[in-house]
């Protein structure tokens, strides 16, 4: 049986996994429905109409199956396309159902987390060029610096597989160094792509260890949360079986072995076509 009313999770392909891994672990009697939109991945590099017209189509299926709520568990749909469907879709597709992204809750936090003010940003080409970091941070923190870099090969490494070759530690390096020339006084630097934990390991190999790094699973779900306690409307409509179900719109045999390294447990996902 299908989860009647589950959240809806959506990503360009496989980064949402990280971000929804953790908010199963700290809210998981919820029922979810996850969408990876493997087939025209990546987003990065798309142009704003692109990334807005294939996120509104997913997200309206995401409504379709029966999701309330639907999460963008991506950096470039959440920069490039959730304004938009929040203020001139939703009014007249879903007035009731709610899509939430993931910059406005890591924006909101980072201020709390640096010492000395200077913060860095990693994300694909469209989140950098949106500038949405920089705007959504002056919101919380006037006095924040932020210096942003581009890192476009970093969601291929991690979709291919590569992310623990010799190819990811050049990639990696190269942009670590560049964004810490521009600023050598970074002492936050935010994963703001929800692809690059699985580049952990590596960017911590090539960071000087009195940066921190912060990745957006863990703050997303405990906003989750606190929106949830504030919204007993919302969390009523939502159904709690915890039950997980995965959908692809490529194939779903590559999208499983790759599924684990992001989850961290095994997937069986479906094919879904988009129209
Ligand atoms: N995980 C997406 C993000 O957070 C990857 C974007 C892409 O497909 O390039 O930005």
């Amino acid at each position: 049986m299908r989860p009647k009313h589950p959240i809806g999770v959506f990503d360009s392909g496989m980064g949402g996994l990280t971000v929804l891994k953790e908010i199963v672990k700290r809210l998981p009697d919820y029922d979810y429905l996850y969408l990876g939109d493997n087939a025209r991945a990546p987003y990065g590099p798309r142009s704003f109409d692109t990334v807005y017209e294939f996120t509104l189509q997913s997200v309206k299926q995401l409504f379709a199956m029966g999701c309330p709520l639907v999460i963008l568990a991506c950096n470039t749909a959440s920069a490039k396309a959730l304004r938009n469907i929040q203020q001139k879709d939703l009014p007249k597709i879903a007035p009731d159902n709610r899509v939430l992204g993931v910059i406005r809750p890591t924006a909101e936090i980072v201020g709390s987390l640096t010492k000395n003010k200077k913060i860095g940003v990693l994300g694909t080409q469209g989140t950098v060029n949106s500038n949405s970091y920089p705007i959504e941070i002056a919101k919380f923190s006037q006095d924040v610096s932020v210096t942003q870099e581009a890192c476009p090969m970093w969601v291929p490494l991690v979709e291919n597989n590569e992310h623990l070759s010799v190819g990811a530690d050049y990639f990696v390096k190269k942009h670590l160094d560049h964004i810490l020339h521009s600023d050598p006084g970074i002492d936050t630097i935010i994963l703001g792509c929800t692809h690059y934990p699985l580049l952990l390991d590596t960017i911590k190999k090539f960071l000087p260890s009195n940066i921190q790094l912060i990745a957006q699973g863990e703050i997303v779900a405990e906003k989750l949360e606190d929106y949830l306690l504030r919204h007993p409307e919302m969390e009523q409509r939502i159904s709690k079986e915890g039950k997980r179900e995965f959908y692809t719109t490529d194939s779903p045999e590559q999208f499983d072995a790759s599924a684990k390294i992001f989850f961290g447990e095994k997937i069986k996902s479906r094919h879904l076509h988009l129209d």
